[in-house]
């Protein structure tokens, strides 16, 4: 069976508007700009408009998606939505920006593999197209993490921010396009990154919201140490599987979370970090989408060209990581 070569043909991204300092945050709680960017790297993040939810964020960086795949909503088969932050619990957040977006044509679903669902789910749209099952599919991470993140816990409330990316794949001419992935899940049941409250193990009750139990819980220094091995795991591993060595790799777009997490990581991978795209200090960590609003910025930087080969690399909730490697395509 001839598998066909499938690439990115499109991508786009979109944050809302209002930015929060880190001198925003001395106001709320006990924190000081110099505590966030000598720990983080990040300097202010954006947080949605009242009115705003995952999905609009979604449309948004979908629209721009598809205009520069030259493509319109119609013409995609597949949505494919990665998100923690979904806007119901039930009905998925993929369905509503397929109605949003006039994707008639398209059948649509959510992923949640946190801060690695662009990877996911970059990986299963893939699978579709290469099987011959569909041929344009619309690739989402969104994220509005302001509204489970706790404003009172200066342990998290300095790291997230919101936003979304989206990219349309679909065949590409051979020789371009995704050469390799690495998924992986280290499931487990503590506490180490989660929203507690709010699913079916835990309803929202009056105690669940006075211990804010449904707010976003995590033990940092317990990720930061995931991180560090994870994401070197999967972007050698990624390498390794599609005969890619670190001199062919021109660029890698890690998840945006922790300036420290990264330089850490390339030291393991052994790709020199001015090769990591960062734009952490302006957005914060964005789950889902921060990966794919770290390729547009280059991509609009023209840093990115045709025949580059590039790795994503990300690490999230679960606990999960992934990485994939692409010669870029256009
Ligand atoms: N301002 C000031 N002080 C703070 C703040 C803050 N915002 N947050 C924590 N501190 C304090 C702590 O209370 C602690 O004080 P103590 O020593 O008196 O107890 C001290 O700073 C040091 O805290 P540590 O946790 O040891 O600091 P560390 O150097 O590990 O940095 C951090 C913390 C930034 C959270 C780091 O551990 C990290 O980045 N971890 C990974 C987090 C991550 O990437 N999460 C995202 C995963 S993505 C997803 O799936 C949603």
């Amino acid at each position: 069976m001839n598998f066909k070569n499938v690439g990115i043909v499109g991508l786009g991204s979109y944050v809302p508007e209002r930015i929060v300092t880190n001198f925003d945050l001395e106001k709320m709680v006990d924190t000081s700009d110099e505590w966030i960017k000598s720990r983080t790297g990040i300097e202010e993040r954006r947080f949605a408009a009242e009115d705003q939810a995952t999905s609009d964020l979604a449309v948004e960086a979908s629209k721009k998606a598809l205009e520069k795949a030259g493509l319109t909503a119609e013409d995609i088969d597949f949505i494919i939505l990665a998100t923690g932050t979904p806007d119901y619990l039930i009905q998925s957040t993929a369905c509503i920006v397929q109605e949003k977006l006039g994707a008639k044509n398209a059948a649509a679903f959510d992923l949640n593999a946190a801060c690695s669902g662009f990877v996911y789910a970059l990986t299963m749209g893939t699978a579709l197209i290469k099987s011959n099952m569909y041929k344009r599919v619309l690739v989402i991470g969104t994220e509005v993490l302001s509204r489970v993140v706790d404003m009172q816990d200066r342990n998290t409330c300095v790291l997230f921010g919101d936003g979304a990316a989206a990219a349309v794949l679909a065949e590409v001419e051979p020789g371009y396009g995704i050469i390799s992935q690495y998924l992986g899940a280290e499931g487990e049941d503590q506490e180490t990154l989660r929203v507690p409250a709010g699913g079916t193990k835990k309803p929202i009750t009056p105690e669940v919201l006075e211990e804010r139990s449904n707010f976003l819980k995590m033990k940092g220094p317990e990720v930061f140490k995931f991180a560090v091995k994870a994401l070197p795991k999967a972007t050698i591993s990624a390498m390794e599987s599609g005969n890619v060595s670190v001199e062919d790799i021109s660029m890698v777009f890690p998840h945006q979370a922790n300036l420290r997490i990264i330089e850490a990581a390339s030291k393991r991978i052994g790709i020199p970090v001015e090769k990591f795209y960062m734009n952490l200090n302006k957005f914060g960590n964005t789950s889902s989408a921060s990966i794919g609003l770290a390729l547009g910025e280059a991509l609009d930087k023209g840093l990115v060209k045709k025949g580059d080969v590039i790795a994503l690399t990300g690490f999230g909730a679960g606990l999960t990581y992934g990485s994939m490697i692409i010669k870029w395509a256009y």
